[in-house]
């Protein structure tokens, strides 16, 4: 099996590229890591990376002049590796016109909210502050506005009335550890399509009925 090569950009602490690097390890996974990509140095992300032979490297964006040349370095970077999809996961700089015009429909991101409600960042007490009985996240296609872009899965996770930030944050990243490992199987599968900016998924079953939920 001929793997999709992936591209991942982190900033942080990387469950998310830990959750991907964990589904690569089944043979029948249809993806591989080969680069990871930090603008944060001695991010923890990277340290999982090396501690699992995927090669890493550090952009620093304070080296760069301006975002273009930044991402310029990322783009290279990630093209001598030979990778056809770019996995955002909590890489916290936003990215350039140029960078997501090159890079479309090749280029994924998670966030922590069920789009296109509560964008950008702290989610979690907003969604709780708002009184929503759902929260969740949203795997998408990245376009150059922030948090934007076709959907490709969304999970919908309920918010508990002994909530708080974190709480319901640790609720929601479960539920990313599993989405976004299947949105990019999806991907190298070739399922997934984009028409009018709305991505379709061949042949995924889609999820029954309805889930309630209020405030006690
Ligand atoms: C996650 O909450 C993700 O939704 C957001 O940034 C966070 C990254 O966490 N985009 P991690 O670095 O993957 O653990």
């Amino acid at each position: 099996m001929v793997k999709l090569k992936v591209a991942v950009l982190v900033s942080g602490r990387g469950s998310n590229m830990q959750a991907i690097l964990d589904a690569t390890q089944d043979p029948d996974y249809p993806a591989e890591i080969a680069l990871v990509v930090s603008n944060i140095e001695g991010a923890a992300a990277l340290d999982r990376a090396r501690d699992a032979n995927i090669k890493t490297v550090t952009i620093a964006h304070k080296d760069f002049p301006d975002r273009e040349s930044f991402d310029a370095e990322v783009t290279r970077e990630i093209k001598e590796a030979g990778c056809a999809l770019v996995v955002l996961a909590g890489f916290m700089r936003l990215l350039s016109e140029e960078f997501c015009s090159a890079w479309h429909n090749q280029l994924i991101n998670i966030h922590p909210s069920l789009l296109p409600s509560f964008k950008g960042l702290d989610v979690y007490q907003r969604m709780i502050d708002a009184g929503v009985r759902f929260g969740g996240c949203t795997v998408h296609y990245v376009r150059h506005e922030m948090d934007t872009g076709p959907i490709i899965a969304q999970a919908a996770v309920p918010v508990h009335p002994d909530d708080d930030a974190d709480k319901f944050a640790a609720r929601i990243l479960e539920q990313e550890h599993k989405i976004y490992p299947l949105a990019v199987k999806w991907i190298a599968e070739g399922r997934v399509r984009v028409s009018g900016e709305v991505a379709r998924v061949t042949g995924a079953v889609p999820a029954e009925g309805a889930l309630i939920n209020f405030q006690s």
